[in-house]
C-alpha cells in the first residue's frame, strides 16, 4: 500500500480552514520553506531531463508551472523553483493596488474537486510588485512570468481601462521571461472582460505599442520585449464556438502574440455534483479545477489546430494527475499550470506529475515530452 503524503495527513485540518484562510496558512510555511530552499529541494526532485520544453527561446526545465493568482504579489518565486516546478506566473497584478471583493470570497467543492472563487483581482499593484521582483534573486534555469490585469474598479472603463494596463506593462516588463494579459477574469468589478472583438483589439493595439516604446534591459538579463501571451476564458462547453474564438485569435496574432494561456476559470456551473443549495449559497465566482478539464482540453486543441501548432500554448485547468497533464500535452500544449490540483493534492502533484508523464512516454514509446505535443490534435 503506497504511504500517505504529509499533505493527505494535513489536508483535513487545513481543509477546516475557511479556503483563503487555509491559501494564507498554506503561504506562511512556504514562506518558512523559502528560507531553506535547499531542504525543499531534497523533498521535491527536479524534472527528469525528458520533460524539459522550450518556447518562445526560454528553457523549461520542468513543464509545470504555478498557474496566476496563487502567488499574486510574486512573494514566493524562490520556494515555487525549489517545488521542481519550471515556471511560475505571479499575478495578476493591476496598476494600482487592490484589497479585492469582501471576504468571504474563496469556496471549495470536494465533491468536484473543485473551487469557486471571487477575490477580485487583490494585489499590491505594479509597483510593489515590480520593486519586489527587482530586488529579488531570481533561480537559475526557473521562468517568471507575470500576468498583468485591469484594475478593479468598474469606473475604469474604455481608454481609462486600456491605460490602466499600459501602466502596469510599462512597470513589469523589465521583471517579466513572459509577460501574460489577463483579458478573461470573470471577477472583474464591471462584469466584463475583454474577449470582445472591439476590446480585445484596441488592449492589444496599446499594449504593444507599449512593449515597442523601451526595449527592456532587465529582469533575466535577456534584452528586446518579453513574450506576450493572452489568457482566454474556458468555452461554455467542449463542443467549441469556433466562429468566435477564430476571431479572437486572428485579432492575437494580428498583433503579433506570442502565445495563449487555456483557461481561466468559468463564471457557468454547469457538469457539477455539489448541490445546488451550496452553490446558491455560495453565489458568484470562478470556478477552476476538475470540472474545467474537458472544457480547458478542448479549446486547448482547437487552438493547437487552428495555429497549425505554430503559438506555443500554455495548458491549464483541473490538471491533477499525470494521466490529465499527459493529455493536455497531447492536445496541444507545450507548457501546463496547476492551482486547484494543488490545494486538493499538495506539492507533491508536482513530482508526481514528474514520475507519471516519463511513465507514460515510456508506454507510448516516446523519447521526450516535446514528441507528444499535438499528438491528439492532429
Ligand atoms: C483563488 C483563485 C484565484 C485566481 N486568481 C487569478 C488571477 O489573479 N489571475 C488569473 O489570470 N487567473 C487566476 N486564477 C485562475 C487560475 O490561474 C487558473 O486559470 C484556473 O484556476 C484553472 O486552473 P485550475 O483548475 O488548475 O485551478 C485564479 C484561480 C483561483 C482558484
Amino acid at each position: 500500500m503506497p504511504r500517505p503524503s504529509l499533505y493527505s495527513l494535513l489536508r483535513p485540518l487545513l481543509f477546516r480552514l475557511d479556503a483563503e484562510a487555509a491559501h494564507g496558512a498554506g503561504m506562511r510555511a512556504a514562506q518558512l520553506g523559502q528560507r531553506v530552499p535547499g531542504v525543499v529541494r531534497t523533498l521535491f526532485p527536479a524534472a527528469d531531463a525528458r520533460l524539459a520544453q522550450s518556447a518562445w527561446g526560454l528553457a523549461f526545465a520542468s513543464p509545470v508551472g504555478l498557474a496566476a493568482g496563487f502567488d499574486k504579489n510574486a512573494a514566493l518565486v524562490p520556494f515555487w523553483a525549489s517545488l521542481g516546478l519550471g515556471f511560475a506566473e505571479v499575478g495578476s497584478v493591476t496598476a494600482r493596488p487592490s484589497v479585492g471583493n469582501p471576504t468571504p470570497r474563496a469556496f471549495r467543492l470536494p465533491a468536484d474537486r473543485a473551487l469557486v472563487n471571487r477575490m477580485g483581482l487583490n494585489n499590491e499593484g505594479a509597483a510593489a510588485v515590480a520593486a519586489r521582483l527587482a530586488s529579488t534573486p531570481r533561480p537559475p534555469g526557473f521562468v517568471l512570468g507575470v500576468n498583468v490585469a485591469k484594475t478593479h474598479d468598474p469606473t475604469l472603463l474604455g481608454d481609462a481601462g486600456i491605460e490602466d494596463f499600459r501602466q502596469s506593462v510599462r512597470a513589469l516588463a523589465p521583471q517579466a521571461d513572459y509577460l501574460a494579459l489577463n483579458v478573461s477574469c470573470p471577477n472583474t468589478a464591471e462584469g466584463k472582460t475583454f474577449e470582445t472583438p472591439d476590446a480585445l483589439d484596441a488592449l492589444l493595439s496599446a499594449v504593444v505599442e507599449e512593449l515597442d516604446r523601451e526595449p527592456r534591459a532587465g529582469g533575466s538579463g535577456s534584452v528586446g520585449t518579453p513574450p506576450l501571451l493572452v489568457k482566454l476564458s474556458p468555452p461554455a462547453t467542449t463542443d467549441i464556438d469556433a466562429g468566435m474564438v477564430n476571431e479572437l485569435v486572428q485579432i492575437c496574432l494580428g498583433h503579433g502574440v506570442d502565445g495563449f494561456i487555456a483557461t481561466n476559470t468559468a463564471s457557468d456551473r454547469s457538469g457539477l455534483t455539489t448541490e445546488a443549495g451550496r452553490l446558491e449559497a455560495i453565489g458568484r465566482g470562478g470556478l477552476s479545477g476538475r470540472p474545467l478539464a474537458d472544457r480547458a482540453l478542448a479549446l486547448t486543441r482547437h487552438l493547437y489546430r487552428t495555429t497549425d501548432g505554430a503559438v506555443p500554448i500554455i495548458g491549464v485547468g483541473g490538471i491533477d494527475s499525470a494521466e490529465a497533464a499527459y493529455a493536455r500535452v497531447r492536445a496541444g500544449a507545450t507548457l501546463l499550470q496547476v492551482y486547484t490540483g494543488l490545494v486538493y493534492e499538495g506539492p507533491g502533484l508536482v513530482s508526481r506529475i514528474h514520475r507519471g508523464l516519463v511513465r507514460l512516454l515510456d508506454r507510448d514509446g516516446l523519447g521526450t515530452l516535446a514528441d507528444a505535443v499535438g499528438a491528439a490534435a492532429r
